[in-house]
């Protein structure tokens, strides 16, 4: 495997790759890779000849609340993870290199961003503002710098899946986005880099957010048809002593906005985010209303 560290090292090596014929996969992560990580990685395995997993802790998408400087990086671990499954590249650049003008004193870059409009203004992108600006300007960035034919992405971050399926349709990126079902511990949750943040008391009530989505889908399945009830069947499941809950929402799976009366054949995300002290936790379930 191959460590890239610049824009230009990794444009050569997707073009020499392109010469030889082959199809090229790109596996967007933020690094400290888990299960749920490399079920991505064998998915693109799978469906191309010629692997890359990025590895960049993007500055622009997390608040100046939010846990940039304590985000887990283990370049080290995930460069031997990715050597031992066969990934023929990791492209690990650093926050210069993605954004050349950061430290410019007379104007700090970047100036040019990628947008989707109306699509964050619920779930998660109501409560972390710029956050979907800073995913899909990072995206457009790699996808430019490793030339896929394919991206892969995990259903985990469901409003980040249907954005960037939109970004690509809009902006006619020629590239298929490839969705992975969510990756779970044993007892439901999510595998996510941010559970390692838990203590074991909340890390056993953490199910709460797999039991509630659960619930949603039990709900949809069993006929419900009013989307309070089933935020209701979700908001019972998530009163654990320590969680805090920021969303228990129903929106349509294409335009992300509040489902209200759900109808036949309608696709929709159940989804929630809880606190557990300062871990934020998301989950979340596609689900089609029944037709009869
Ligand atoms: P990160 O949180 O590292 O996730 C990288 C990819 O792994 C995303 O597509 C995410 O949905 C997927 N993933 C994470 N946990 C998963 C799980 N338990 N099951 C299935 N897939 C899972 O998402 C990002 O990074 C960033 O926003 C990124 C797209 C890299 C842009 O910076």
């Amino acid at each position: 495997m191959e460590l890239i560290r610049t824009v230009d090292a990794m444009q050569a090596h997707a073009d020499a790759a392109r010469a030889e014929e082959k199809t090229l996969a790109l596996v967007p992560t933020l690094g400290a890779l888990h299960e749920g990580h490399l079920a991505l990685v064998r998915t693109a395995l799978e469906e191309a000849d010629h692997v890359t997993v990025s590895v960049f802790v993007n500055p622009t998408q997390f608040g100046p609340e939010e846990d940039y400087d304590d985000y887990p990086r283990d370049l080290e671990g995930d460069r031997d993870t990715l050597e031992a499954l066969d990934v023929d590249a990791m492209f690990a650049p650093s926050v210069e290199e993605m954004y050349p003008y950061v430290n410019d004193a007379a104007l700090p870059g970047p100036l040019a961003w990628v947008s989707v409009e109306h699509l964050d203004e619920h779930l998660c992108g109501a409560y972390r503002e710029g956050h979907f600006r800073g995913v899909t300007t990072v995206v457009t960035k790699l996808l430019h710098a490793c030339k896929p034919d394919v991206a892969v992405f995990g259903e985990k971050d469901a409003q980040q899946y249907v954005i960037i399926q939109r970004l690509v349709e809009d902006l006619l990126f020629d590239i298929d986005i490839i969705g992975v079902p969510t990756v779970r511990e044993p007892d439901g949750l999510a595998r996510s880099s941010r559970n390692a943040y838990l203590d074991p008391d909340e890390r056993e009530q953490a199910t709460v957010l797999y039991d509630a989505v659960t619930a949603a889908e039990d709900a949809i399945r069993g006929g419900e048809q009013e989307a309070q009830a089933v935020v209701r069947a979700m908001e019972n499941k998530l009163a654990a002593p320590d969680a805090d809950v920021q969303y228990a929402e129903v929106v349509d799976a294409n335009t992300l906005q509040p489902a209200d009366h759900l109808a036949p054949g309608q696709e929709v995300l159940a989804a929630v985010a809880v606190f557990f002290g300062d871990t934020r936790l998301i989950d979340n379930t596609f689900v089609e209303v029944p037709r009869a």
